[in-house]
């Protein structure tokens, strides 16, 4: 059997933390050969309930699970990652502002992107969940100036897949055969779901751009605002739909994605699509040997533009924002 994969989770005694790291040491993450071993960062206060997770892990006896540390130290939580997902995150309190927000957690991405940057193996993939994770993503890679940019994405996995189960409900046909959506920009109720690449049963998916009605309306609202609809539903933000998508996003990210198709990811920006360079945008990718690809040479036709443009501009004044706050 090969070395355990030692992979960080920030946020480790959260609602999403719950829900995936019992996934990860199942090997649902990196595949049935691949022990990993688990390496949790919590702020001191929730030690205590991190400590009972990797209890409860422990319990489960998965043959892949390697070990497992907890810690309030990002230095020795990120020591030799290989993987990192950071989810943990301030969420908006009452009064609170956009702009204390993005400074709130200027605090916690900063030194975790250092300590990533001086204590994480060579290979270091980091995925960031916690919001507004676009520029949290940018924010963390800014201060690891010694990793490729390339190494840091945000997760626009769960609005991908939230996307693919509007389409299937709609034409009903099994989400497998729903194929090359893109989630454009920010992570955010500005981001677009295009479907104008998609393909429904092996065909292209004319007959539901044709309804612009339905498409701007209803599509395109459902899943940008899916997540405020959760919250209204249930209480609390996505968990598990959302540690299902981090999920899937490393493991396509590190074992590729299925020939003929693509899925969307928050990854640096190098110009594509007039994506002003470095802002982490989420695109159409694909991924082999371990890196994602942009997927290049899409047209796009005008609707789909003005939607893009406006998430861009989002992502632009966060990062005026943050850049203001002397954060990036
Ligand atoms: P939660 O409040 O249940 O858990 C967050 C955990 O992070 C807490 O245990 C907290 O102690 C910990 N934490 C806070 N600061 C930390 C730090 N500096 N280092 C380590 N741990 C720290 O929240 P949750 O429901 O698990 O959600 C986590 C984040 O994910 C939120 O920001 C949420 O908005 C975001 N989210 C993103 C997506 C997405 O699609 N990108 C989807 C759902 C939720
Ligand atoms: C989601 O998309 O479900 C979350 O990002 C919502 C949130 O604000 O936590």
């Amino acid at each position: 059997m090969t070395a355990p994969v030692n992979v960080t989770v920030t946020g480790a005694a959260g609602q999403i933390g719950y829900a995936l790291l019992f996934r990860i040491a199942s090997g649902a993450m990196l595949g049935p050969d691949t022990p990993v071993r688990l390496k949790l960062l919590e702020i001191p206060q929730a030690v205590k309930a991190a400590e009972g997770t990797a209890m409860e892990l422990d319990d489960c006896a998965f043959p892949l699970l390697a070990g497992i540390d907890v810690d309030d130290d990002a230095a020795r939580a990120f020591d030799g990652t290989n993987v990192a997902l950071l989810v943990g995150a301030r969420p908006r309190g009452p009064g609170m502002e956009r702009g204390d927000l993005l400074e709130a957690n200027g605090g916690i991405f900063g030194p975790q992107g250092r300590a990533i940057n001086d204590h994480a193996a060579d290979d270091v993939r980091v995925l960031v969940v916690g919001n507004p994770a676009n520029t949290n993503a940018l924010i963390a890679a800014a201060h690891a100036p010694d990793v490729p940019a390339a190494r840091f994405t945000a997760m626009t996995r769960l609005d991908h897949n939230r996307a693919l189960s509007q389409v299937a409900h709609k034409a009903g046909v099994p989400v497998a055969q729903v194929r090359r959506l893109a989630i454009w920009g920010n992570h955010s109720a500005t981001q677009y779901p295009d479907l104008f690449h998609a393909e429904v049963a092996g065909a292209p998916a004319d007959a539901l751009t044709a309804d612009t009605a339905w498409l701007t309306q209803e599509f395109v609202p459902t899943v940008a605002k899916r997540g405020a609809a959760i919250i209204d539903a249930r209480g609390a933000s996505s968990a598990a739909s959302a540690a299902n998508a981090a999920i899937d996003h490393v493991h396509d990210w590190v074992l590729g994605t299925p020939e003929g198709d693509w899925t969307s990811a928050g990854v640096v920006s190098r110009g594509e699509y007039g994506v002003p360079e470095g802002l982490v945008c989420s695109f159409p990718v694909t991924s082999s040997d371990g890196e994602w690809h942009v997927v290049e040479g899409l047209e796009i036709d005008d609707l789909s533009r003005g939607l893009i443009d406006a998430s861009v501009a989002e992502l632009e004044a966060e990062r005026t924002a943050v850049r203001e706050l002397g954060l990036v």
